[in-house]
């Protein structure tokens, strides 16, 4: 079994870095053994698409004739995915919404004829799904009855995720975070922890 870890917070000392580290050590419980295979963008940002890479997606024919070398750094992203039995994704909530950074990494790895299809009835995913914990902090409420702030966060996932065929997605906060002493950042995570179940189909 390979675990893909991606963190997205520039922070090193990051609420989300701290879920999707647990998440990581929940899997390799319930799958001692497995690979873990590492992006972290602030170590390692995915540039913005560039002017090749946009070109080759730019239409059917570019796409069927890119520039050379175009699509390569992409197809590495979409094949660690491929590779991957389960993806644990770290990210902040940033003005309401996913950090730059990670809608970097999906504007490489969402790639029309690679990962989706389009069809008259919209994107079709061409991946085969596996599941994908997505690991949030914010600092403010986005869900339930304390929300204080709209999410295009964890819509936007499932969507994007989706339209490459990744349907299995869990979401887990740790929301506050500005009002959260270590402490009670803790009692969250578990709480977060607690609702989701770790193994992995086979
Ligand atoms: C540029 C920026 C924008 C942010 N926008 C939001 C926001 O829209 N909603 C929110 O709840 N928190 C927002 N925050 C706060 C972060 O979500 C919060 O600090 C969170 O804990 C960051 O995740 P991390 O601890 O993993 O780095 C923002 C922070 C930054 C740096």
């Amino acid at each position: 079994m390979n675990i893909l870890h991606i963190d997205a917070s520039p922070r090193a000392e990051s609420h989300s870095r701290k879920l999707s580290a647990a998440i990581v050590e929940r899997l390799l419980d319930v799958s001692p053994g497995a690979s873990v295979t590492r992006r972290d963008f602030a170590i390692d940002p995915v540039p913005h698409a560039w002017s090749d890479y946009a070109t080759a997606l730019s239409s059917p024919t570019t796409l069927a004739d890119p520039p050379p070398g175009s699509l390569d750094f992409s197809e590495s992203l979409i094949r660690e995915v491929e590779a991957a039995d389960a993806v644990v994704i770290g990210t902040p909530m940033h003005n309401l919404t996913v950090p730059s950074v990670l809608k970097a990494w999906i504007d490489q790895v969402l790639r029309a004829t690679r990962t989706f299809r389009s069809t008259p009835m919209g994107k079709v995913g061409l991946l085969q799904d596996r599941p994908v914990f997505i690991a949030i902090a914010s600092g403010a409420i986005f869900s339930g009855e304390r929300a204080n702030q709209p999410d295009f966060l964890t819509p936007y996932l499932s969507a994007v995720l989706g339209s490459m065929g990744l349907q299995t997605v869990h979401f887990l906060a740790v929301q506050g975070t500005a009002f959260l002493d270590d402490g009670q950042a803790a009692l969250a995570r578990e709480e977060a922890l607690a609702t989701v179940d770790f193994a992995i189909p086979a």
